[in-house]
């Protein structure tokens, strides 16, 4: 995460991710479920830029910009989308007020350390909202470590994973940098060392899904708990250190897959219009809807990508993995 300071402004690129394997273990008695997943960051950024204010102080700024304003207490969130869909609407933006991640990351930030000060915080938007792409998770990582400097609190990278973690599961791999393995509900991040850079098509429907909702959804498919294949994610980190792209396509795979199906006609569309193509492999990434195929190189997926966007699917994007 590259942090850039300019006076009392800090900003900072928060990526989407990619989950090459997701495997679902079992139900908690937290409600939550037991995972073991593979991410990749990749680079579709939103962009966070933090000011802190001082206590007492309100600091909203006065500009009548297009997007959303959240004030909550001493934290003011002015969102907005970085372009226009082609037909001029407004992509669809993340939720407002206390269930927005970015300000209850903050909040709890405050509470638990103690701090005064407050933030105006301006994030423009680039990746799309109920994807499984991970933007609102990757949002809060980002402005947790802005704030942490920008704040003086100077909080080790365990104590802030342990709050990130609080936050949301996802939070914590976007505090780290680099593909990983994660466990647990996805806060347990085991850094993946070596893994070659990959190229990528993503599609995003244009309708997204609930995460909750796609999680109760797999409760209900007779195969919904599957035993832990720890050869398959082996070889496909083996394949990964090694760069062997049509190796990792073969041991790829997400278990949320066919209850996102269920759930959304856009997914069995999506896969099915990738399965035409020369993809090395194609799935769902995390719970949906944003649907992804892994290509050869950089121009395979440029190839790719002109194809899918005469098929209606949604915003086409490609992109790469990165640190
Ligand atoms: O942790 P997070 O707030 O991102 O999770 C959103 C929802 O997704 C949870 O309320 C839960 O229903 C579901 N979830 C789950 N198991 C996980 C992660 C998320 O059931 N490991």
């Amino acid at each position: 995460m590259y942090l850039r300071k300019a006076e009392s402004r800090r900003t900072v690129e928060a990526p989407a991710k990619l989950n090459l394997y997701l495997e679902v273990l079992g139900r908690r008695n937290d409600g939550y479920h037991e995972l073991e997943t593979l991410m990749v960051p990749v680079r579709l950024y939103d962009t966070l830029s933090l000011v802190p204010t001082q206590p007492g102080r309100d600091g909203v700024p006065a500009t009548g910009r297009a997007g959303r304003r959240v004030s909550a207490g001493a934290i003011h969130l002015h969102i907005r989308p970085a372009h226009f869909l082609a037909e001029g609407r407004q992509p669809d933006l993340p939720p407002m007020g206390e269930q927005n991640l970015v300000v209850r990351a903050l909040e709890s930030l405050r509470r638990q350390s103690g701090c005064q000060h407050g933030a105006r915080i301006e994030l423009v938007k680039r990746i799309p909202t109920a994807a499984g792409l991970g933007g609102a998770s990757s949002d809060a990582a980002a402005v947790l470590r802005l704030a942490n400097q920008a704040w003086g609190l100077d909080w080790s990278d365990d104590r802030l994973t342990e709050l990130a973690a609080e936050v949301g599961s996802d939070v914590p791999f976007f505090l780290k940098h680099g593909a990983a393995v994660c466990r647990g509900r996805g806060e347990r991040v085991e850094p993946v060392a070596g893994a070659f850079p990959l190229h990528f098509v993503i599609v995003k429907p244009p309708i997204g899904l609930n995460t909750r909702d796609v999680y109760h959804a797999h409760d209900q498919t007779p195969a919904a708990t599957v035993g832990k294949d720890a050869d398959r994610l082996e070889a496909l980190l083996r394949a990964l250190r090694r760069g062997k792209l049509t190796e990792l396509g073969c041991w790829m795979g997400n278990r949320l897959q066919s209850a996102a199906a269920v759930l959304s006609p856009w997914i069995e569309q999506a896969r099915a219009a990738f399965a035409k193509l020369d993809f090395l492999a194609h799935q769902l990434s995390g719970s949906g809807s944003a649907y992804f195929g892994l290509c050869r190189h950089a121009s395979h997926a440029r190839r790719l990508a002109t194809i899918l966007r005469t098929r209606q699917l949604g915003l086409v994007y490609i992109t790469r993995s990165c640190r």
